[in-house]
């Protein structure tokens, strides 16, 4: 090669390294032939990756979007997961990841996504992701987890979850409603094509199988609530409810479970105080008709007056 074909070459090489950053690579090609977003985006320690080819490709995956400041639903998406992940056991971050990405990239830098992932108590193979939020936007909108016209403000993004497995080319949509067993199966056998079932399946007997016929309060607890709390099984996210009728007095308890948000935000003492002694983790603002905080506090009522009759009960609620 003479000087001025070099120069030539280089010059070429150049284009084509910048049109690639620049562009080519935020979306890419599976052996599946899908179109999969592939933005450059940040780990909560700091690492820059792509998305699918760092993170995806090969794996099986879960995807949902959150933001840290969410008081409404994301607080329990994630406490969801965290059952989740502890139901995938121990293949989480060897063949199964979760992928939590920031729809809020500005406020949630790296340092408080990693905090934030430390209070809900996510472990290895569970990643949070920020990044540039024209990015993220249109990665949510490639993964259809975008709700054109709904999204007015932050707290009405999209909630579903997208799970897949990428070596097979099968994805799923799911609901964040999902009961973290349901999702656990979904990724440990159903995704994985029946091979290498944990643990999870031997946890089957316990679903409910008839839950039309639960009491609503109970249903309200076991699929809004529970991913937080016990009654007389401990502490977890959120305090064990098993004393709540001797240190609150009704309308105090009728308050909080309809709307936590706008307690803390009149800086009443007692949440203040909860929030301090509970890490920071906001109970979200479910926004409950009042007719089922009604149900749902005559549900831990009754639990409540049984476990006092018979403590042994509350094992079974851990
Ligand atoms: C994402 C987790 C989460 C979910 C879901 C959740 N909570 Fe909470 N809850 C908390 C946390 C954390 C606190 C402690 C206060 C704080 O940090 O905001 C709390 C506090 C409470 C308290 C006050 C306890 C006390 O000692 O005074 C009650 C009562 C309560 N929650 C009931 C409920 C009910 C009923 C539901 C379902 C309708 C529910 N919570 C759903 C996390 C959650």
């Amino acid at each position: 090669m003479n000087s001025h074909s070099t120069a030539k070459f280089v010059f070429l090489a150049i284009l084509c390294a910048i049109s690639l950053n620049a562009k080519g690579a935020d979306v890419i090609r599976t052996h599946y032939g899908w179109s999969f977003p592939n933005p450059q985006l940040t780990d909560q320690d700091g690492n820059k990756v792509r998305f699918y080819e760092d993170l995806v490709k090969g794996k099986i995956v879960l995807i949902n979007f959150i933001f840290t400041t969410c008081d409404a639903y994301c607080p329990m998406d994630t406490a969801r997961l965290k059952k989740v992940q502890d139901l995938v056991g121990d293949r989480m971050g060897k063949d199964i990841f979760f992928y939590s990405v920031s729809i809020d990239p500005v406020a949630d830098s790296p340092h408080i996504l990693r905090a934030y992932r430390k209070r809900f108590g996510a472990g290895p193979g569970w990643t949070f992701l920020t990044g540039d939020e024209a990015d993220i936007t249109a990665m949510r909108k490639g993964l259809g987890l975008y709700t054109e016209g709904f999204e007015k403000s932050k707290s009405d993004h999209s909630q579903n979850i997208m799970v897949g497995n990428d070596s097979s080319g099968e994805w799923m949509r799911r609901s964040n409603m999902d009961k973290s067993i349901v999702m656990a199966k979904l990724l440990t056998d159903r995704l994985s094509g029946w091979k290498n079932s944990v643990g999870v399946a031997n946890d089957f007997a316990k679903a409910p199988t008839r839950l039309k016929d639960i009491p609503k309060g109970q249903d309200i607890f076991n699929s809004r609530c529970m991913d937080c709390h016990t009654i007389g099984g401990g502490d977890g996210l959120g305090p064990d409810l098993k004393d709540v009728f001797r240190t609150r007095d009704a309308a105090w308890l009728k308050s909080w479970i309809l709307a936590p948000n706008k307690m803390l935000e009149a800086r009443d003492p007692v949440a203040v105080a909860l929030l301090h002694q509970f890490n920071g983790v906001i109970m979200p603002n479910l926004s409950l008709p009042e007719a089922d905080v009604d149900e749902v506090i005559g549900f831990l009522r009754s639990e409540v007056t049984q476990l006092d009759r018979n403590p042994k009960n509350g094992e079974r609620k851990r």
